[in-house]
């Protein structure tokens, strides 16, 4: 699908993964995640950690990126980057870098927005989806499900009004004293959990209030999950938790789970389109991908899923997004600013 190039380097930073990939040869040559640690015991990123621990990062991960795929320097014909949106700090070490880079060897730089590059995560490895595509974004930041088609052109059907999927399982994690990031934990504990012990409202809105065929609001089921464990009397709270944890993670995963899916089912079915891709942190989750999987096969969608490590922030998804850009003929001037609130 995409010509043959000279090799790309990529480089992605905008929140607390600094990642480095190299894409040569129409394919993935290398792909390094240096995740940081500075966050653990914070309950979430904190900020002027993250970009400190980029600037630490930044040259060890491309320098093993390079060795990974056996290039040096002097071989890359271009260099791309996250330029948005993400946290403005940790996105300026990256372009810092790739500017720097683009500078001394002569070549172009390539400007990738972050939320393309989860969406195109499904071209780093066969079988790609055939354009045009439906795609749930599920992640930290975005739950978003577009129309995609050939040449970058997103058509949105639907979104969160309020926070992430991601963020939910993360603020849920908390609640329950799971850690960040919270959907991992929540993730491996509901697997063997009863998911009829809470009754949870679906994060999906349907009927005369949905704006859209995707519409969700992720903060009420976030709330239900407190006000289930504000109604366990304190002294009892440990035993309950130690008891019930599993029980609230399978609860809360087969309400996100069904009101994802089913808007996956609804969109196949309004617009006709049978390629179905899940991108971002969220995808890597079993239930989803489970349930996608059975749903997929009972109603004759062709569902693609990133690798986990693909779903999850990494710089591959970015290097072949900017190969797609590059082929297209588009690079960015040197001026390229970040842009933290970049949208689709
Ligand atoms: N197995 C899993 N189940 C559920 N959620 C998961 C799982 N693995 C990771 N996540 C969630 O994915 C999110 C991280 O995804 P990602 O790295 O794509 O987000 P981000 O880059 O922070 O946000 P964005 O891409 O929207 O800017 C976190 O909220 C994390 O809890
Ligand atoms: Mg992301």
């Amino acid at each position: 699908m995409l010509p043959d190039l000279p090799p790309l380097l990529a480089i992605e930073s905008s929140c607390d993964d600094t990642a480095a990939a190299v894409w040569a040869d129409g394919r993935l040559a290398a792909s390094v995640v240096a995740s940081q640690r500075v966050h653990e015991g914070w309950g979430g990123v904190v900020p002027e950690l993250a970009s400190r621990a980029h600037q630490r990062l930044i040259v060890p991960t491309v320098q093993t990126a390079l060795d990974e795929a056996g290039l040096a320097m002097g071989d890359l014909g271009a260099i791309a980057v996250t330029y948005g949106p993400g946290l403005a700090g940790s996105l300026l070490v990256g372009l810092s870098a790739a500017k720097g880079l683009a500078l001394g060897l002569g070549v172009p730089l390539i400007g990738v927005n972050h939320l393309e590059g989860h969406v195109y995560s499904v071209f780093v490895e066969e079988p790609h989806p055939a354009f045009p595509f439906l795609c749930l974004t599920v992640s930290g930041g975005h739950t978003l499900l577009t129309l995609v088609r050939e040449g970058f052109v997103h058509e949105e059907l639907g979104r969160t009004r309020d926070d992430a999927a991601g963020e939910a399982y993360d603020k849920v994690a908390r609640l329950l004293g799971l850690g960040y990031p919270g959907g991992p934990p929540v993730d491996k504990r509901a697997a063997d959990g009863d998911a009829s012990f809470l009754s949870l409202a679906s994060p999906r809105i349907t009927g005369q209030k949905a704006r859209s065929l995707a519409d969700f609001s992720f903060s009420g089921i976030k709330t239900a999950v407190r006000y289930a464990l504000d109604d366990v009397p304190e002294p009892e709270r440990d035993v309950w938790l130690e008891t019930h944890r599993g029980d609230v993670c399978a609860s809360f995963q087969r309400a996100v789970v069904d009101a994802l899916v089913s808007a996956l089912s609804d969109a196949v079915r309004q617009t006709g389109v049978r390629d179905v891709a899940i991108v971002g942190g969220v995808s890597a989750n079993r239930g989803l991908r489970a349930r996608a999987a059975e749903t997929a096969e009972a109603e004759g969608w062709r569902l693609h899923v990133p690798a986990l490590s693909y779903s999850v922030d990494n710089a591959a998804m970015i290097a072949v997004t900017a190969a797609f850009k590059w082929a297209a003929g588009e690079t960015s001037p040197l001026s390229l600013g970040a842009e933290p609130s970049l949208a689709l």
